[in-house]
């Protein structure tokens, strides 16, 4: 397992969308082990492969706190098949958009279709912050980011911050 390193905007492979894993192989299975560490070491609950470069359809999640017991789930190909006209309302962040948190209204509860960790077709319903982190990382595999529920006018504004913060140099005078 390793650790990889987590793309973060304006980088544009984040608008890109994600290919279905068509097989279970190796090199997948490496591929969510070493999401599941990614995540973990950035005290993440939730990672999409794309986030670490790779344009395949997998995401992982874990909403346990840190004294309970771990609660890896991971989603192969996942497709939303229903949810609740009922919403609920977090503040979220994201690996991937540093010290920068959206307030986001989202269904309180979906239905979701997907193959599981042992490459068996799955339905599943989830509810409260587990239904909106799942929501949160099939948005990320359809290239779609929690600044574009913003106006086009803030979300550039925070664009410019993190890409101004990310490349400032040190100022040298010689
Ligand atoms: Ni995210």
């Amino acid at each position: 397992m390793s650790i990889r390193e987590i793309i973060t905007v304006p980088n544009e492979i984040l608008k890109e969308i994600s290919e279905p894993i068509e097989k279970f192989g190796i090199n997948e299975k490496k591929l969510i082990n070493d999401l599941f560490e990614t995540m973990y070491d950035s005290n993440g609950i939730g990672l999409a492969a794309v986030q670490v470069g790779i344009l395949k359809r997998v995401i992982v999640v874990d909403v346990s706190s840190k004294e309970e017991e771990k609660k890896p789930i991971c989603f192969v190909n996942p497709v939303i098949k229903k949810v609740s006209d009922e919403m609920s309302l977090y503040e979220e962040g994201c690996l991937s958009i540093p010290d920068t948190f959206i307030e986001i209204e989202r269904p309180k509860i979906c239905e979701v279709e997907y193959v599981d960790i042992n490459g068996k077709i799955k339905t599943q319903e989830f509810d409260g912050l587990l239904s909106t982190c799942v929501q949160h990382e099939i948005n990320h595999l359809d290239g779609k980011l929690i600044i574009d529920h913003l106006s086009k006018l803030k979300k550039d504004m925070i664009i410019k911050k993190i890409s101004k913060f990310k490349k400032n140099p040190d100022r040298i005078i010689v």
